[in-house]
């Protein structure tokens, strides 16, 4: 995965790249790094839009999307820090700010390759499961399950998980060039099935991939696990 996107930079150094939080990318980003210190990747002249936000933390609270990155990517490698972008959380106006980042997205070409996990219940960025889902970056209401999938990050209290974010929106991750799905672990067989093999379905918003021409998802065996030939 990381040696793809090493590829990929090498092949488009202004490479635009959406990019996710959470466990399973973890692995990629301390590859990627790796590859940094070797000087097999260069991201001088790349550009990232991370997923989503919480909204309502203070700028330097550990918890933050933001600080993952650093932690994870940002800190360690040579992108120019203002062609880092996370939605900013604490901005008076959420949905002001969901505005001006899909005009960002948009003022740099939009993505050429978006990153992205699934959660547990099919969402992508933090596009829950619902009835109908904005195209857009947007302002979003968080399910218990995400939440509570985030609260190592906040000393493992549920209640300190923030109940708002802002994600990009499925028409934003679906508008990449290419995007690529990763995920990993038994507790994730369930739902790439569903999202992979079952019908295309707001309710899974993963399973909108199915829809885009150059989606390519990356399992390890254990996620693999629930899903049949056909
Ligand atoms: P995870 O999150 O990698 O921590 O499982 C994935 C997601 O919620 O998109």
């Amino acid at each position: 995965m990381a040696l793809f996107l090493a590829d990929c930079l090498q092949e488009d150094p202004g490479l635009v790249l959406g990019l996710p939080t959470g466990r399973t990318p973890v692995p990629m980003y301390r590859a990627l790094v790796r590859l940094h210190r070797q000087g097999r990747v260069d991201f001088s002249r790349a550009t990232t839009f991370n997923l989503d936000e919480f909204v309502g933390l203070p700028a330097e609270h550990p918890g933050t999307y933001r600080a993952f990155m650093e932690r994870h990517l940002f800190a360690h490698v040579n992108l120019n820090p203002a062609r880092t972008h996370v939605p900013h959380g604490d901005a008076a106006s959420p949905r002001a700010e969901a505005a001006r980042y899909e005009a960002m997205i948009a003022a740099a070409g939009g993505l050429d390759v978006a990153v992205i996990g699934i959660g547990g219940n099919g969402h992508i960025g933090f596009n829950e499961p619902a009835a109908s889902l904005p195209a857009g970056t947007n302002g979003v209401t968080l399910r218990r399950a995400s939440r509570a999938a985030n609260a190592a990050a906040f000393g493992g209290q549920l209640a300190r998980v923030p109940h708002r974010a802002i994600s990009m929106g499925v028409g934003t991750i679906l508008s990449a060039r290419h995007v690529l799905l990763l995920a990993t672990g038994a507790d994730k067989a369930d739902i790439v099935a569903k999202a992979l093999r079952g019908p295309v379905t707001t309710r899974v918003p993963a399973s909108l991939l199915q829809l885009h021409p150059r989606a390519a998802v990356i399992l390890d065996r254990a996620a693999a696990k629930k899903l049949t030939s056909r």
